[in-house]
């Protein structure tokens, strides 16, 4: 264990939730608990929570939850450590220093002196002699000299040990300029990873150099090679000029795909443009941007493959509470290409004139048919009025109503009529949904966190059960005889219990702010185990789940739905019965 137990419990009884919380999000009492706008996924409605006598948040909504050390992980984008220190700092705690800790920490330092040093290295490169052709390149390309600058392009030469050389010099090892993801390793020699491409640094939000894009100065293939995963850079979350775009007064973001295209942008005096690193917008990215802005302009690429990605990317920005506006350019396949060609005042006008992500889904459907056709018209009709109908506002729904009926020569009563059709469908098949979860609740108990799976459902809700009652009241320990974590079907219920018979053993706290060593992911399953737990801490609700587990460890037994179910309801009437 990374600190010693008795200073976190000290750590986390010097740090109230609700203080913590209460700094970074406004929260109001409600009975024993506060509420409040949840700071991970930018809503309306207040559904997150803090309980403050069990010294945990959950967000009813987004599903993250955990005690004080986490909140501070997850808001400030800290490590274990370091949420703990800046903790201790808050509450004037010394912390006592761990060795491993220290070790990551200044194996992470060297990593972002050294891209940083790389950069720098790079960006020299491009005003040397071997760089002339680049910068020729840069040129053909329309970029100014003052945004090469601002965003630190460079060139890396032709050569297999120029960046490595020089690298040596300002002391960096082998071993160094591997874990950075600069160099290829060949019969145990290392040799530049990026030759003769136009180097753009990837600089993350605290303003650390964390990787590279570099691209070809020809047709060749592969375009683009990246920084792959290291300690300091992960693609999945970081976003390709958002360290500039978070400053930006323009009130929303422009998101597109390319890097040059957010380089063009940004010299156009779009300084609100950011480019997922050459994959597609993930979750993570999502939550990220939420931080910074709740109106995004989708423009990606006028090609298919564009197209697509964008109607991938909606929901996802929608779900995390941003408005998400599309804009689709004739004349030109990317925003680089049309700002070289039509000029940025043009393209303002484009982003004024962006449509809603209604608009351009219905866009999308009428694309899809020939509505000159009656069959295709038809089609077209009921599509859209399957996309109205999802709409919550009715003067919306009057209104795309009205152009579709329109569009597709129909009356706007008959039109309405197919958007209640559309709608009872909806609810239809939602009741199905519904039924079949109730059906087979084996299959629908699963996490949504892809990391934590229940392979055995009916030990692993006695399981929650018996983490969820302990955590609450550890004394029930008494009871448990000989369980040990081995007895565990879902490994981080294992490693929980663990803990706890551990701290209650030294007589120290038991409760979900104390825990060590789980994952984010770890820690929201957790929090929403114990918020969601649906039986009350008890002896005998306590035994039932001891023997479920028994049960399972002596025999193996695969659960079936109706036995499932059973158990389930018995743990509901004790609740009910206590
Ligand atoms: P130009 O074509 O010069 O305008 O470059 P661009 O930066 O606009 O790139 P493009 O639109 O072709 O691709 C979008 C983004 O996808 C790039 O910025 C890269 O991050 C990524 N990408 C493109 N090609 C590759 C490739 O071959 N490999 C990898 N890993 N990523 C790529
Ligand atoms: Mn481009």
């Amino acid at each position: 264990m990374a600190f010693p137990p008795s200073f976190i419990d000290e750590l986390v009884a010097r740090n109230p939730i609700e203080d913590v919380v209460g700094q970074y999000v406004n929260l109001k009492r409600s009975g024993s608990n506060m509420f409040g706008l949840c700071p991970f996924h930018g809503e309306k409605t207040a559904s997150f929570s803090v309980a403050p006598d069990k010294g945990i948040y959950y967000c009813f909504g987004c599903h993250k939850g955990g005690g004080a050390i986490n909140f501070m992980m997850e808001i400030e984008g800290l490590s274990y450590p370091d949420a703990v220190r800046k903790l201790a700092e808050r509450a004037g705690l010394e912390v006592p220093e761990d060795e491993q800790y220290q070790s990551r920490y200044r194996q992470q330092e060297r990593l972002w002196a050294l891209m940083k040093e790389a950069g720098r290295f790079y960006n020299a490169q491009l005003y040397s002699p071997a760089g002339a052709q680049c910068l020729a390149y840069t040129q053909k390309r329309g970029l100014t000299k003052a945004i090469l600058t601002r965003f630190g392009v460079g060139y890396a030469p032709d050569s297999w040990n120029a960046l490595v050389d020089a690298m040596h010099k300002k002391g960096y090892t082998d071993q160094e300029l591997i874990d950075a993801d600069l160099v290829g390793q060949k019969n145990g020699r290392i040799y530049d990873r990026f030759r003769n491409r136009l180097m753009f640094p990837i600089i993350d939000v605290r303003g650390n150099v964390i990787g590279f894009g570099g691209r070809v100065l020809d047709d060749s293939k592969p375009k683009y090679l990246n920084t792959s995963e290291t300690l300091i850079f992960n693609k999945r979350k970081n976003l390709f000029g958002l360290n500039f775009a978070k400053k930006t007064k323009l009130g929303y973001l422009i998101l597109v795909e390319g890097n040059v295209d957010v380089i063009t942008l940004h010299q156009y005096g779009f300084d609100n443009a950011v480019a997922s690193l050459g994959t597609s917008l993930t979750e993570d990215h999502a939550v990220l941007l939420s931080r910074y802005t709740d109106q995004i302009v989708l423009t990606y690429d006028s090609d298919e493959a564009g197209q697509k990605a964008a109607q991938r990317a909606i929901p996802m920005l929608e779900k995390v509470g941003i408005g998400v506006k599309v804009l689709q350019m004739q004349g030109a396949k990317d925003p680089d290409e049309f700002l070289h060609k039509f000029g940025p005042e043009k393209f303002r006008l484009l982003v004024e004139d962006s449509s809603n992500r209604v608009e351009y889904q219905l866009k999308a459907i009428a694309g899809k048919y020939n509505i000159k056709v009656d069959e295709e018209k038809i089609k077209f009709v009921q599509e859209a009025a399957d996309l109205i109908s999802t709409l919550p506002s009715a003067v919306q729904r009057e209104i795309y109503g009205h152009r579709i009926a329109e569009a597709g020569g129909i009356s706007f009563e008959s039109m309405q009529l197919e958007i209640g059709k559309a709608y009872k469908r909806r609810v239809a098949r939602e009741k199905k949904r519904q039924e079949k979860i109730d059906l087979a609740p084996a299959k629908h108990r699963q996490p949504e966190s892809r990391n934590i799976r229940y392979d055995n459902v009916k030990s692993a809700i006695a399981e929650e059960g018996v983490i969820a009652q302990l955590l609450k009241d550890p004394s029930l320990l008494s009871l448990a005889g000989d369980l040990h974590a081995g007895c565990f079907t879902v490994p981080l219920f294992g490693k929980v219990f663990q803990q706890v018979c551990t701290r209650y053993a030294q007589n120290l706290d038991v409760s979900l702010g104390v825990l060590t060593d789980l994952t984010a992911e770890e820690m929201s399953h957790l929090t929403g185990v114990c918020q969601n737990s649906q039986i009350t801490a008890g002896e005998t609700a306590f035994r039932d789940c001891l023997a479920v587990i028994r049960g399972v460890t002596q025999a193996k037994a695969v659960s079936s739905d109706d036995d499932l179910l059973a158990f389930r309801d018995k743990l509901k009437e004790r609740k009910g019965t206590k």
